[in-house]
């Protein structure tokens, strides 16, 4: 029951009618017998900074950000934490006493998901997508201790952008490569984990061949599609036919969403709820 002790948290974003992060964290806070809200915010680009010091000042504890904001928020906020401040994006926020504080929980959410399968550590990575998304596992993968990245990517001058700022910033051993066939080929036996951030295969563009087939593809590799609509994509179809080990992007979704409740309530929540709040909702909204 909503009285005069819940505690309001939110995301923001434009549009947000699709996010699906309310019904992780509400039926988190069900499950728990908290009395907090989780509620969606259409906020426009314009209204940002107003967003921001109004829900300070009402004392919402904690928003997560996503699209367009999440780059353009740090101007308003008074610290970052060190993945926030490396990337440049942050997609959850703190409302403590002290200030306001910026995290960025999409690469832990994305290195968490893969490490359940096989440790990043001392792992040779690729990634294909040099945008926000990528950018955020590529730095996390990196602070987790990967042993080195090939970036692969459509616009190389957009990989090369990426490449630099990871150098500056944690001295890597980072390639980056475009899409030729053969050059992914060859570069991909010595691959330990490859990760699609590209919206390829995403629905409705399914039947869109994917980037790579099970042929460039080898039994020890895991693969990681963040791409969670739907929930096998052919990408996924292609590691399983090559012996790899596929995972979901929907696994990134309920880590993203689990590390940003323990950063507002300094405990992890049960994992199995947010995964089946995930999964009710998929089947209702996902083909
Ligand atoms: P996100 O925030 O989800 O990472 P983004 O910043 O728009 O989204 O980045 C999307 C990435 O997917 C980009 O690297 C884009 O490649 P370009 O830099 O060449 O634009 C890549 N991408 C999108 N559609 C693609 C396609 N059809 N083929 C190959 N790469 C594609």
């Amino acid at each position: 029951m909503i009285n005069g002790e819940t505690k309001v948290f939110g995301i923001i974003g434009d549009p947000i009618e699709h996010t699906f992060s309310p019904v992780m964290h509400n039926a988190a806070f069900k499950k728990l017998d908290m009395n907090n809200i989780y509620v969606p915010f259409n906020v426009k680009a314009e209204e940002l900074e107003d967003a921001i010091s109004g829900a300070y000042a009402l004392g919402i504890r904690g928003l997560n950000i996503t699209i367009p904001h999440k780059t353009e928020v740090i101007k308003y906020l008074d610290y970052l934490d060190i993945a926030a401040g490396l990337i440049g994006a942050v997609n959850t926020i703190e409302f403590g006493k002290n200030g306001i504080v910026g995290h960025n929980t999409d690469g832990i959410g994305a290195v968490r998901a893969i490490n359940e399968i096989s440790s990043v550590k001392n792992k040779s990575i690729m990634i294909l997508g040099a945008g926000g998304a990528a950018r955020a596992i590529a730095f996390q993968i990196l602070l987790s201790g990967a042993k080195n990245l090939i970036i692969s990517n459509r616009t190389i001058e957009k990989a090369s952008e990426l490449r630099d700022d990871l150098i500056e910033k944690l001295e890597p051993d980072v390639q980056i490569i475009d899409l030729d066939h053969d050059n992914l080929k060859i570069k991909l036996k010595d691959t330990d984990i490859l990760i699609n951030t590209t919206p390829i295969g995403m629905y409705p563009h399914t039947n869109k061949k994917p980037l790579l087939t099970a042929d460039m593809m080898h039994e020890n590799m895991v693969v990681n599609d963040i791409v969670y609509n739907p929930l096998k994509t052919g990408l996924l179809n292609e590691a399983e036919k090559a012996g790899a080990k596929p995972i979901s992007g929907v696994k990134m979704l309920i880590y993203q969403g689990v590390e940003s409740f323990k950063i507002w309530s300094g405990a992890e929540p049960p994992v199995e709820i947010f995964k089946k709040a995930i999964m009710d909702h998929l089947h209702l909204e996902i083909i």
